[in-house]
């Protein structure tokens, strides 16, 4: 099968040896795992970019992604799986609001400095830590304020994040009192008021490669190691390790799990959901 771009003719399917050179690039710069359902998404993505970069042949392409990183950032763009939403996970928020907030609040009133320190790592478009920025709103006592690093690999993403405009269609899990003390209405969706927004800063941070900040109360780390190999989640789990504060929370999502890995963290199960502790000492 054949494939016309710039009035060239290039194959259109990728030679099982150029997935493969691909997917061990992949893996090597950010754990992420081409598994064989999103070949096609790979495939895809090369197309487009081989049209955008115009690259003559695949096997060109594949040679120009080993040679420039920002060209696999593009192509990555296509094989990450970004679905989220606003309080994705009730039952977590539902912890964070009985279980996790009442203990550092208590333990952060110790503090010369109430400030509370959260990371969503691997953040997607926003709507993990805006919905934390709103709950922390909503709960903290008067004399505490709270700072949240939210991150992701994909540039795409975290544009969308910044802007924080969503649609009706995304707005789901926002309640009506939620959505009109924290949104303003813009054409047919929502935008984020800059109260919440100034609470959150977002970065470009790839958790295989990246050092990370330190000193966080709490961290989500939801819905990505389930994409990542073996050998980054373990990698992942020592970053978030080392970033988190002693007696910190850990969120991870209900499908994933540290069980199995090498790591120190404390699983506790409460009422409402299963989250990990680092325990220091
Ligand atoms: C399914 S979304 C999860 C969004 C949110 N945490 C949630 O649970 O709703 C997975 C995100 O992980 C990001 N991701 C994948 N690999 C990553 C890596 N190595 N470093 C940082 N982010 C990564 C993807 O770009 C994607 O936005």
């Amino acid at each position: 099968m054949i494939y016309v771009i710039w009035g060239a003719v290039v194959p259109l399917l990728l030679r099982d040896a150029d997935v493969e050179r691909l997917r061990a690039t992949i893996v090597r710069e950010t754990g992420l795992v081409v598994t064989s359902s999103n070949r096609a998404l790979l495939e895809k993505g090369v197309r487009e970019r081989i049209r955008s970069s115009r690259a003559p042949s695949a096997r060109e392409y594949c040679e120009t992604i080993l040679s420039r990183p920002e060209e696999l950032m593009s192509l990555l763009e296509w094989v990450t799986i970004k679905t989220t939403r606003f309080f994705r996970n009730a039952a977590h928020f539902a912890a964070i609001e009985l279980d996790v907030i009442p203990e550092i609040v208590r333990r952060v009133g110790g503090r010369a400095r109430k400030t509370i320190r959260l990371w969503s790592a691997g953040c997607s478009t926003g709507e993990e830590p805006y919905s934390l920025a709103i709950l922390l709103d909503e709960l903290l006592p008067s004399g505490y304020s709270f700072h949240i690093f939210a991150s992701d690999l994909s540039s795409a993403a975290l544009a969308v994040a910044r802007r924080g405009f969503y649609g009706p269609n995304r707005m789901n899990g926002v309640s009506d009192a939620r959505r009109d003390r924290y949104f303003i209405r813009r054409g047919d969706g929502y935008i984020v008021r800059d109260e919440i927004k100034d609470r959150v800063g977002f970065g470009r941070h790839n958790l295989k490669l990246d050092e990370a900040p330190t000193g966080f109360d709490l961290v989500m780390c939801r819905n990505v190691i389930t994409y990542l190999d073996e050998q980054t989640r373990s990698t992942v789990a020592g970053r978030l390790w080392n970033a988190m504060n002693d007696r910190s929370f850990l969120f991870v999502g209900d499908s994933e799990s540290l069980l199995g890995m090498d790591t120190r963290f404390e699983f506790r199960k409460t009422d409402h959901a299963t989250f990990y502790v680092k325990q220091a000492k």
